[in-house]
């Protein structure tokens, strides 16, 4: 079968073959293997002080025991600093001066201090003492070398088969059409200023502090699933700012958000399409009520905003623990050479 030029092919190809495996192996399977980010054994990080205070069980192997990530060290002994391969900070202690730097300790090599903040930048002070001093971040944001979301949507579990249809996933019984939650409560605010508009032409059911209706927190999501829309209506407005008021408030609870906070673009990088309804998008607030009293009417298109229910869930993020583990599968992903010389201006 097969003449001699084919057989002579058929060697060459096999060389060439051979050759390219040898290759390979010797330099690395192309850019996906950088060796200078490869850690052997468990990465260890260490967290300089807790974030607000209360602190958490490290005992045993917390990544894996808790999150099922592996090779990771999370530690809170300053004892360990050494052989830590990340330091990490939260802003807040730093900010107060209740906590310090540790700057007369030497910083290997390889080293880096991360910096830790949940909060928005009218609430983090003056950066200006921290340029120059960290390697990478750990926020919100979606160009922080950590990225951690308030949170998320999650695929719901395809093996269970588990899909339900929309009318399953939105919760009955809805009679207030908006409502609110606000627990400080400041008139200059735009939020305020937005709500005082809004009400002129809809109805805005209020609970907190302002409404004199303080919810414990067992009834906060029963109370807002029976409300058509919820207002998420974030403190701060700044770049990719969306907390829990989104994720577990409105999605969670089964009450579609109507949004203020960052720009449209924002939310469409994180949220389903036709989940939210932004405020910016309407010239107006009178013309937002308007749109808000005729979606309910139109049972279809209300529910479209639901759509996702039925193969997401919301999965929200409370424990650090679990914020500084996933640290440890994206470790590779950041510069391993960098140093926030403006923490000040990136973070503003
Ligand atoms: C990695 O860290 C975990 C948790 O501290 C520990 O149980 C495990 O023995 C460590 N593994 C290595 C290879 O150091
Ligand atoms: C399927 O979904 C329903 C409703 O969301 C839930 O009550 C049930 O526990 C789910 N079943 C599985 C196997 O996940
Ligand atoms: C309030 O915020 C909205 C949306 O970000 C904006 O369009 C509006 O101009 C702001 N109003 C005031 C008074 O700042
Ligand atoms: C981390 O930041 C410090 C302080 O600016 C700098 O001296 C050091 O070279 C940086 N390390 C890495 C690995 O980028």
């Amino acid at each position: 079968m097969g003449s001699p030029s084919f057989c002579l092919r058929l060697f060459l190809f096999i060389t060439c073959l051979v050759t390219l495996v040898i290759i390979l192996s010797e330099y690395g399977w192309g850019p996906c293997s950088d060796r200078s980010h490869t850690i052997p054994g468990n990465l260890t990080i260490l967290l300089w002080h807790w974030p607000f205070g209360p602190s958490y069980s490290l005992e045993g192997d917390v990544c894996w025991d808790k999150y099922r990530i592996s090779g990771c060290r999370l530690v809170d002994q300053r004892s360990l600093y050494s052989s830590a391969d990340l330091v990490v900070f939260h802003h807040r202690e730093l900010m107060t001066g209740q906590e310090r730097l540790p700057f007369h300790l030497p910083r290997t090599w390889h080293q880096k201090w991360v910096w830790l903040s949940l909060e928005s930048p009218d609430n983090n002070g003056d950066l200006k003492p921290f340029n120059n001093v960290f390697n990478w971040t750990m926020s919100y944001r979606r160009d922080a070398d950590f990225t951690i979301p308030y949170g998320k949507l999650v695929p719901k579990n395809r093996d269970t088969n588990n899909y339900s249809s929309t009318e399953d996933v939105i919760p009955k019984n809805k009679s207030p059409l908006a409502c609110w939650v606000v627990s400080n409560y400041n008139l200059q605010q735009n939020r305020s200023l937005v709500y005082n508009s809004l009400r002129k032409s809809i109805k805005v059911e209020v609970y907190g502090q302002l409404g004199g209706r303080v919810l414990a927190p067992s009834n906060l999501l029963p109370t807002i699933s029976r409300c058509y829309f919820y207002l998420a209506f974030e403190n701060s407005v700044s770049k990719d700012y969306i907390t829990e008021k989104l994720w577990r408030n409105a999605y969670q609870a089964g009450a579609v958000p109507v949004v203020l906070g960052p720009p449209p673009g924002d939310y469409k990088a994180v949220a389903p399409p036709n989940s939210f309804i932004h405020i910016e998008d309407f010239p107006s607030t009178k013309e937002l009520g308007n749109y808000l009293s005729q979606l309910i009417l139109d049972k279809e298109r209300y529910a479209g905003y639901f759509a996702w229910r039925r193969s997401h869930q919301v999965k929200v993020y409370t424990d650090w623990r679990e914020r500084l583990c996933s640290i440890c599968p994206k470790y590779h992903i950041p510069p391993a050479q960098k140093v926030y010389h403006d923490l000040e201006a990136w973070a503003r």
